[in-house]
């Protein structure tokens, strides 16, 4: 809905921008006619004030701290609900009734086996291959085995696309982490729910009988809970991106996988808990602290800041309690990561740098120490992220290719390289 207009002047034109609202959330100014009128782009790195699209699914409130699924607080999802209702609720836009809960946990359980031939697939790799660099190729091999069924432009395809990922997702991080160990495939059991079957494919071996503990896969629920989705940041932007060309959907979220990869996004919770290992000691902590302050040293507080959230980040708080209430079943009375995270955030939320900065502790902060207790080592933290973000990805690149606006995604630059200049023959050219 267009509610007024801003101004603009540009080399004394003046044009008038329509500025539309949404439900909740800032307002935006619509530029799209800018270049058309006036001959001029905007640049915005980092996107700090770009709003890239129209969307329905996932809201946040970086200075209340507060974050809505299609609405519902992350808090009352995480509290109340399971993985697989929010996995329908971010691609359907409700919470299910009884009967479309147990019609979709029947199917996403039915879907999660994967071709044969993907055990094959892992043999090319070393044993010794980062999970993330085989969770982006088995992605992207996802979309040679789903080539033909994708119709990009029929609904129909888009769901079944999505549930063959949220279904086969954990079978192959579970596959990427037993290729890393050494240890047989365990196949999916239809019996169990969808974080006790992805436990199971982790720690059960087919020499004994494996039980799963309910407080445990409770925990990694609300953990893929909580990672579900995160509105436009920046592997959502990649497998939207990705995905405004019409390219199959799968290798749009292998990109997205890509992106999550880094230190500064999803692969800070690794990132962390190697600062808490080096961190090593409580008396050792103001030492870390000055140099995160310090301009001249490249080293940052991993899990604290945030580019949208500007107080405490509402999926941190969950995942410290989540930390807590793990460490206590598994009857961990004394972990010296957590008194040092403990004492790291106690002391950089009295600071005066941190406080003026408004960094706070992200999601990232406490999930490496729960994770660790749950058995994963750290190179496996950011693919337990890529498969909760997973639902979120592909109700993303839903949405943007059902929008009937849809385009291609095609930003524009400021160009500062030479001007146009003819070429010199090699035995002409000046030696550099
Ligand atoms: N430790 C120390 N200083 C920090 C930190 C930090 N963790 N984060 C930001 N700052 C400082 C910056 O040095 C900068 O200072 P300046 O204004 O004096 O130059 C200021 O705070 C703003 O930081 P930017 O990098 O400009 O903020 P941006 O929004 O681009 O970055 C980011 C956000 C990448 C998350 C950043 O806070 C960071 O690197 N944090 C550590 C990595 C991390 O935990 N990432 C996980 C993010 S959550 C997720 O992806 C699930």
């Amino acid at each position: 809905m267009s509610v007024s207009h801003a101004k603009i002047t540009v080399a004394g034109k003046t044009i008038e921008l329509p500025v539309r609202k949404g439900t909740i959330g800032p307002d935006i100014i619509e530029i799209a006619p800018l270049y058309r009128e006036t001959g001029t782009f905007t640049y915005d790195p980092g996107f700090t004030s770009t709003a890239s699209c129209e969307s329905r699914i996932t809201y946040i409130d970086g200075d209340e701290g507060m974050l809505l699924y299609r609405g519902y607080p992350i808090d009352e999802l995480a509290e109340q609900g399971d993985f697989l209702e929010t996995c329908y609720l971010l691609l359907f836009g409700e919470l299910p009734d009884l009967i479309r809960k147990e019609k979709f946990d029947y199917i996403v359980q039915h879907h999660n086996m994967v071709h044969e031939q993907f055990a094959r697939f892992f043999q090319g790799f070393r044993r010794d291959s980062h999970p993330m660099a085989v969770m982006v190729a088995c992605l992207g091999a996802m979309s040679a085995f789903y080539h033909d069924s994708i119709e990009i432009l029929d609904p129909q395809q888009h769901n079944i696309a999505s549930i063959r990922l949220i279904a086969k997702v954990p079978t192959l991080a579970a596959m990427a982490y037993k290729y890393s160990i050494g240890q047989p495939f365990i196949y999916p059991s239809n019996g169990l729910n969808y974080s006790e079957n992805f436990l199971r494919m982790c720690f059960a071996v087919p020499c004994e009988e494996y039980k799963v503990n309910p407080i445990l896969s409770r925990a990694m629920d609300r953990i893929f809970i909580l990672h579900a989705d995160h509105e436009q940041n920046a592997s959502t932007s990649t497998v939207r991106l990705a995905g405004s060309s019409g390219a199959n959907p799968f290798a749009c979220i292998a990109a997205g996988v890509a992106c999550l990869w880094g230190p500064a996004h999803g692969g800070a919770n690794e990132a962390c808990l190697k600062m808490l290992e080096e961190i090593c000691s409580v008396e050792r902590i103001p030492e870390f602290i000055a140099r995160a302050k310090d301009k001249n040293d490249p080293f940052r507080l991993m899990g604290f800041g945030h580019r949208v959230y500007k107080n405490y980040d509402p999926r941190a708080r969950i995942m410290q309690k989540t930390c807590h209430e793990v460490l206590n079943e598994l009857g961990i009375k004394d972990d010296p990561l957590l008194d040092i995270a403990v004492e790291l955030e106690k002391i950089a939320l009295h600071d005066e740098y941190f406080i003026e900065k408004k960094l706070y502790p992200n999601v990232d902060f406490y999930s490496g120490i729960t994770l660790k207790a749950l058995g994963f080592p750290t190179a496996m933290f950011t693919v337990l992220f890529a498969l909760a973000r997973s639902v979120g990805w592909v109700a993303q690149w839903k949405e943007m290719i059902e929008d009937p606006a849809q385009k291609i995604g095609r930003p524009r630059q400021l160009y500062t390289g030479k001007t146009k200049r003819s070429y010199v023959p090699i035995h002409e050219r000046a030696s550099i």
